[in-house]
């Protein structure tokens, strides 16, 4: 059985590219809601119709089209979930899906940076249209301008970095994450890691606090 672990975080705090490296390491699956989703706008489905215009807003999706989709993902195996939960309703539905496969949440890593780095991380950042691979113009380039590394896919800028949308995830996150982060803290279950370090410091610091053995050890 393998670890279960969330991520939570600020838009463009690394959750995506955190995910991608715990993923390699336990070797279980990454599963990105925000993927997910554009996954449902780009097939066009109907609860796509209804994602883009969230999604594009900057704005948080319905919560129940939310744990539709989640629940179809989440078999209680091992997973590293990235950017679900999101607030405290869906942190909820999560711990009882798991406990409907007789499974828990091993960690909740809270990913700590502040508004100056996310708008300078998310107006760098570029995904690969093709298979996802994510690259910043100046922290993490491309070897080929505008091509990604592995699979020569082509590089693009996602619909909702721009300033004006940046700044109203980072008002929606600020309004959700304290209650998010209340509920995992009183379970015990919250690390949190200063994120503005380069990707494989913060990855280190991970893993090491995912190691140590836990306070009543
Ligand atoms: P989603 O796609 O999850 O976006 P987000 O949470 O805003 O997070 P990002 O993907 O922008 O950033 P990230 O933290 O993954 O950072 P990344 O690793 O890419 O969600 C998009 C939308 O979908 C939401 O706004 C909402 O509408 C909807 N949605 C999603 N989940 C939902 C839910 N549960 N409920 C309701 N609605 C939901 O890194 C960013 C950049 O920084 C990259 O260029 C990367 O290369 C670079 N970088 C990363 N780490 C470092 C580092 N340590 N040092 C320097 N650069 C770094």
């Amino acid at each position: 059985m393998g670890m279960r672990l969330v991520l939570v975080g600020a838009p463009g705090s690394g959750k995506g590219t955190q995910a991608e490296m715990l993923s390699n390491y336990y070797g279980v699956p990454r599963v990105s809601l925000g993927d997910i989703l554009r996954q449902e706008v780009d097939r066009g489905t109907d609860p796509g119709k209804i994602v883009k215009e969230y999604m594009e807003r900057g704005e948080l999706v319905p919560d129940k089209i939310i744990n539709e989709l989640i629940t179809a993902k989440i078999n209680g195996e091992g997973f590293i979930l990235d950017g679900y939960p999101r607030n405290l309703s869906q942190a909820r539905s999560l711990d009882k899906l798991l406990v409907s496969k007789n499974r828990s949440l091993d960690k909740v890593i809270f990913l700590k940076v502040g508004l100056e780095v996310v708008i300078r991380r998310l107006s760098g950042r570029r995904v690969c249209k093709n298979c996802g691979a994510l690259y910043h113009l100046v922290t993490m380039p491309p070897q080929k301008e505008n091509i990604c590394d592995k699979c020569k896919g082509e590089l693009i800028i996602r619909d909702d970095d721009k300033e004006e949308t940046i700044k109203r995830r980072w008002e929606v996150f600020l309004k959700e994450v304290e209650g998010l982060i209340d509920f995992y803290s009183q379970g015990g279950r919250l690390i949190e890691v200063e994120a503005n370090m380069d990707k494989e410091k913060v990855f280190k610091k991970i893993i090491s606090l995912l190691k140590e053995p836990p306070e009543s050890f």
